[in-house]
């Protein structure tokens, strides 16, 4: 299938780098013609969580990941009541916005917010990020009040993920994976290591080492490992892609092929960038959806 469709605004908006919230629409299509209403929807990359909250909101069960503590706190903030259970801080005026996972969203998205995509965790607090941090816990406060709720929330390399769910015996139907991709040319996107590194550790107890950011070098092994890692645990494994990312369709399809990695369909959709974060790279995106059979019969 491709068609063209016209961005739409998402039901909830976040302030978070590579939000897909103009193909929302697209895979929302793809993914009920697969599940029909029923089933288990995971993601390895949650990011923004707004494409699972539509998920969660249509009825599917569905599990959130990302190594990001930001991603973590809006998945716990919008879609369920835990509580945190670990309180370290990575600064003294954090203390008071530590024990919920709503006031730790709110702390991140307001960062983000005012101060940019690679915005650092500023040591103090002043006046203008007190008022966005209360205007965000009102907003996530209304999202949650919603009891939209997900199934299982996991914070964790994607790779430390996948092996969980298989050792946990956990099956999903759909495993959506939209990687934190290399630009076209090649490079990393910094705005990935904010996410999955500067954002991580700044709540909880050092859990991670360093993220590695994906470049020209490795991002096709990876996905490619990911990919068979995921088919374990799935009966669909939707690869998610953009004409703004290393690789191209044709390097990532020849990939795909040299490793035995047939897909069933590829679904396209063109569509211009707005409400979109791009940073003005592109006026259009292309986003590339493969849906592939996973091991996972019943
Ligand atoms: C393209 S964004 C996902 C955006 C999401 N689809 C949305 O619509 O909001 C990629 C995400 O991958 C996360 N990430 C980067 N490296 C990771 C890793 N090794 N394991 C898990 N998540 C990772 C980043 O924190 C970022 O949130």
């Amino acid at each position: 299938m491709d068609i063209i469709m016209s961005s739409k605004k998402p039901e909830i908006n976040i302030e978070y780098f590579g939000q897909q919230s103009r193909f929302y629409s697209f895979f929302e299509m793809i993914v009920d013609d697969l599940l029909h209403g029923n089933g288990i929807y995971a993601e390895t990359n949650s990011g923004s969580n707004c494409n699972a909250y539509m998920f969660a909101k249509k009825g599917y069960k569905v599990i959130t990941n990302d190594i990001s503590e930001y991603s973590f706190s809006v998945s716990n903030a919008i879609m369920s009541d835990n509580v945190p259970t670990d309180f370290s801080y990575k600064y003294d005026w954090l203390k008071k916005y530590s024990d919920s996972y709503i006031k730790r969203a709110s702390v991140f998205a307001s960062i983000v917010d005012i101060y940019g995509y690679n915005a650092e965790i500023p040591d103090k607090l002043d006046d203008e990020l007190e008022i966005k941090i209360e205007e965000y816990i009102k907003y996530f406060s209304n999202i949650n009040a919603r009891n939209v709720r997900a199934f299982k929330i996991y914070n964790e390399d994607l790779f430390c993920y996948l092996k969980r769910l298989y050792e946990d015996n956990i099956k999903v139907d759909i495993m959506f994976m939209d990687f934190a991709w290399p630009w076209r040319d090649g490079s990393k996107t910094e705005e990935y290591n904010t996410t999955a590194n500067t954002y991580s550790n700044v709540f909880e107890k050092t859990k991670f080492k360093k993220i590695e950011i994906w470049d020209k070098s490795n991002v096709i092994d990876n996905v490619i490992k990911a990919i068979k890692e995921a088919k374990k645990v799935s009966k669909y494994v939707l690869l998610s892609n953009q004409s703004s990312n290393y690789p191209t369709p044709e390097l990532l399809e020849v990939a795909l092929l040299k490793n035995n990695l047939n897909y069933e369909i590829r679904h396209t959709m063109l569509t211009d960038a707005e409400y979109e974060d791009n940073l003005g790279k592109e006026t259009f995106f292309r986003e590339y959806l493969y849906v592939i059979k996973g091991d996972v019969n019943e």
